[in-house]
């Protein structure tokens, strides 16, 4: 991975995940206008099609079917996923691949597919991509701060799958990366604030893992980081990004076990997820199962009187970007059952505890009474 000026609006992060196969992470205000030009330097030859969502397609397909235009591209091929996590599945995938099919019949270039969205498009659009005449190149032009800044680098593709046991996240999927990966912050300006709230959630994650500089940058915004800020959002997003490359290449397929760290805050995150009916957004479940692994590292007492001043900073920055550190809804034996059917579970369970800000560590647990504790205060059901 190499960084040009972090600290600039406009950067590229480069991400060496396997040899042979590296790519460049673009992240600047006003890149989606230039995307044309970029994409024929990069990939000549090809005919481009793109996956999107209806929402996203009214607000800025408009503006990259322009920019193709103007660099020379022959008018693209669409296909538009309905919004929505429940549409990340089999069937959506099915119909994703129809249409490539269909719209590649008797064509003479190569297929580029263009992923124009948020995280569903691109895990569900690059699946489709990857898997498609045993995989076509893709390029994420990530929508939402979520995909930005997490799901859009790192090349886990897939959709969520019905089982006999009930639809599990993520369960049939590949590891393919992207081509290149362009994040323009101009197109946060039409995210609602609970879209990049969500965005927030694994931004403050990724602060605490690795980087009390940006925690203290987003202590500093605030609440500021809420609405469409591009040079600041570009600034963050580059970092966080700049991050997740450093631990993606140390563990490009997630073998080591080194990918769990990012983590963080995702075992309550996703049980309060599913025990919600998937009524919070997934960086808003992040935000709050952050709140709780920080009283896990308080029930546990590995906190010194730094890393617990820490901790109260962790829960004042979550408060002040609007992030849940309280729930009503979700009930407590729901959250515990589906704790309990997650997969770390197996042969005991591990949990990921910030000790600092920029310090975590895994710890093993044998009893679940401290979670069922913390977890009981943070519902409100004690
Ligand atoms: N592959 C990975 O490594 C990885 C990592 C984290 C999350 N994910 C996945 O990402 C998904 C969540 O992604 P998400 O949070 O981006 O949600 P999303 O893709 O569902 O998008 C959220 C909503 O925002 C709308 N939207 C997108 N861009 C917009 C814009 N610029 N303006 C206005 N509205 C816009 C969408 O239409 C959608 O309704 C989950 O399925 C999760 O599993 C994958
Ligand atoms: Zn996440």
């Amino acid at each position: 991975m190499s960084t040009s000026s972090p600290r600039e609006a406009s950067v590229e992060v480069r991400v060496r995940p396997l040899p042979g196969s590296s790519y460049t992470v673009e992240v600047a205000p006003g890149l989606l206008g230039r995307a044309g030009v970029g994409l024929k330097r990069a990939f000549p030859g090809r005919r481009a099609f793109v996956v999107s969502s209806p929402r996203v397609r009214r607000l800025w397909g408009g503006a990259l079917a322009a920019s193709l235009r103007r660099a020379g591209w022959e008018a693209p091929g669409w296909h538009l996923v309905p919004d929505g996590e429940e549409h990340k599945d089999f069937r959506s995938y099915g119909a994703a691949l129809a249409a490539l099919a269909a719209w590649d019949r008797g064509l003479k270039g190569r297929p580029l597919v263009l992923l124009l969205g948020g995280g569903v498009v691109g895990d569900l659009g690059g699946f489709a991509a990857a898997t498609f005449r045993r995989g076509v190149p893709f390029v994420q032009i990530p929508t939402t701060l979520l995909s930005m800044v997490d799901s859009s680098v790192g090349g886990k593709l897939g959709v969520d799958f019905d089982t006999p046991a009930g639809r599990v996240k993520n369960l049939v999927g590949a590891f393919a990366q992207p081509g290149l990966v362009l994040a323009d912050p101009d197109l946060l300006a039409t995210l609602d604030a609970r879209q990049m709230r969500s965005g927030l959630g694994e931004v403050v994650k990724t602060a605490v893992l690795f980087d009390p500089a940006l925690f203290r940058r987003l202590e500093a915004a605030g609440s500021g980081l809420l609405t469409a800020h591009p040079a600041l959002h570009a600034e963050v997003v580059a970092t966080c990004v700049a991050h997740k490359a450093r631990v993606v290449e140390r563990d490009p397929l997630d073998r080591k076990g080194l990918r769990a760290l990012l983590n963080l805050g995702h075992t309550f995150g996703h049980a309060v997820e599913s025990a919600s009916g998937f009524a919070l957004a997934h960086g808003e479940a992040v935000g709050f199962g952050l709140a709780c692994a920080a009283d896990l590292s308080r029930a546990l007492g590995l906190l010194d009187a730094a890393g617990r001043k820490d901790m109260d900073r962790l829960e004042a920055l979550l408060a002040a970007l609007g992030l849940p550190l309280r729930l009503k809804g979700p009930r407590l034996d729901r959250v515990l059952a589906a704790l309990a059917r997650d997969k770390k579970f197996e042969g005991g369970a591990r949990f990921i505890v910030p000790l600092r800000l920029g310090r975590c560590a895994v710890r093993p647990l044998r009893s679940l009474a401290p979670v069922r504790a913390l977890l009981a205060r943070r519902l409100g059901a004690a």
